[in-house]
């Protein structure tokens, strides 16, 4: 199959990240399929969309014919046999449980066409384990996209051990054609670059919440300024429960640093998930939070978190998950808010003072994930 020839998308799983990517495909010109196990769960992802293309019309960013075209190429349903049997690109978005993916994978793959591409946008696990659920490891890729996936640019295309140079081109496109910024990543790695890259901070954040000081609303007043959300904020806007889920799969899988907290757990069984139960870190019932920059803590800074960044990034080039630090800084920048990708940054903070903040959070917390590497030390890697 050629790129050219995918007509039409089935999106798996109608949640935050499903209506996004269906809106985005929508968008894109696409006729899309979105399904889920209940009707309710569909219905709540129709509306998602609905308020996306919605909010596109009203600000003039599509036009209202625009917007009603979208709406009618959109096939709502919760039949996954019918959802996919003539489906050409298939994306799946259901919980991040590696037994369930594999299951839907299982039963996609049942009835999907032979050619089909089948591609999971899961956060952090093996596209391989996933793929070997099916009968066609060669047609299964990674495509991660991020939240909310009708905004932000990124899609990484993952490469599973099996996955063919075709399906990983299919996909490539597609992305590029809907208007989104598609990162090749070549290894199969546990949260692939942007999670991964991130994930020491979701460590440190874990830390902080552990220590109990600074508070929340303390930490985030002290980044609020340079970053479009505060950190546990944005933990919050994507939902406890995935942060939680995110460091439980590197904890298994990476380093037991990344051991999710009590207090972290405590707010989940709560039902405390963040902005989509209306509580979490903060009170969501009247929109976002309002967070006092006067209350910022000096304890930490945004060289905290950039050296973190970087000293990921090097592990990330150093093991070939991606093996071009330009392509890194690209992903970084268009899966989130901000400007500049952390080579960049590293080259015009200077890698030195960077370290110092890496040793700094070490002798706090002695968290081996926050030791300098070597690249690190070395300093050399230019964007
Ligand atoms: N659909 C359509 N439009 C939306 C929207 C949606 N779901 N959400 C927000 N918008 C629009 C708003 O209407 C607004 O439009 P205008 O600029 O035309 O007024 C614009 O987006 C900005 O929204 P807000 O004014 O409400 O707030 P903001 O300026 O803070 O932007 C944001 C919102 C784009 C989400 C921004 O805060 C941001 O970039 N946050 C960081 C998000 C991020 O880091 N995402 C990655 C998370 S990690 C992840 O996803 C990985 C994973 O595996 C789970």
């Amino acid at each position: 199959m050629k790129t050219e020839d995918v007509k039409k998308i089935a999106m798996i799983g109608a949640g935050d990240m499903g209506h996004g990517i269906a809106a985005s495909f929508l968008l894109g010109g696409y006729t899309v399929i979105l399904r889920d196990i209940k009707q309710e769960f569909v219905d709540r992802g129709v509306n998602g969309i609905k308020m996306s293309l919605g909010k596109f019309r009203d600000k003039e960013k599509i036009t209202p014919a625009a917007h009603d075209d979208c709406l009618s190429r959109l096939i709502p349903m919760v039949d996954l046999q019918e959802a996919v049997k003539d489906a050409d690109f298939i994306i799946e978005a259901v919980p991040e449980i590696l037994d369930l993916k594999r299951s839907v994978f299982a039963e996609i793959d049942k009835y999907a066409p032979a050619h089909a591409v089948l591609a999971s946008n899961t956060s952090n696990m093996s596209i391989t384990d996933i793929a070997a659920a099916t009968g066609r490891p060669d047609k299964v890729i990674g495509y991660h996209f991020f939240n909310p996936a009708v905004l932000m640019k990124l899609v990484e295309v993952i490469k599973g051990a099996e996955s063919s140079d075709e399906s990983i081109q299919i996909g490539y496109d597609l992305a590029a054609k809907v208007g989104k910024v598609p990162v090749i990543v070549k290894k199969d790695s546990p949260g692939f670059v942007y999670n991964r890259i991130n994930q020491p901070t979701g460590a440190l954040l874990n830390k902080v919440l552990e220590a109990g000081s600074p508070t929340p609303e303390e930490f985030d007043a002290a980044f609020k300024a340079m970053m479009p959300m505060g950190p546990f904020e944005l933990i919050d806007y994507v939902g406890i429960d995935i942060a939680c889920h995110g460091l439980e799969y590197f904890a298994e899988v990476m380093s037991a640093d990344y051991t999710p907290c009590d207090a972290m757990r405590a707010l989940i069984d709560a039902g405390n998930l963040g902005k989509k139960t209306g509580r979490g870190f903060y009170d969501w019932s009247q929109g976002r939070p309002e967070i006092d920059l006067s209350k910022a803590t000096s304890e930490y800074d945004l060289n905290h978190m950039v050296a973190l960044q970087v000293n990921e990034a090097c592990k990330v080039l150093d093991e070939g998950v991606c093996d071009d630090p330009a392509e890194i800084d690209l992903a970084m920048t268009n899966g989130g808010g901000s400007p500049f990708g952390p080579f960049a940054l590293a080259q015009s903070i200077g890698y030195p003072l960077l370290v110092e903040k890496l040793e700094d959070l070490y002798q706090k917390f002695r968290l081996e994930i926050f030791k300098p590497v070597k690249t690190m030390l070395d300093g050399n890697i230019k964007v």
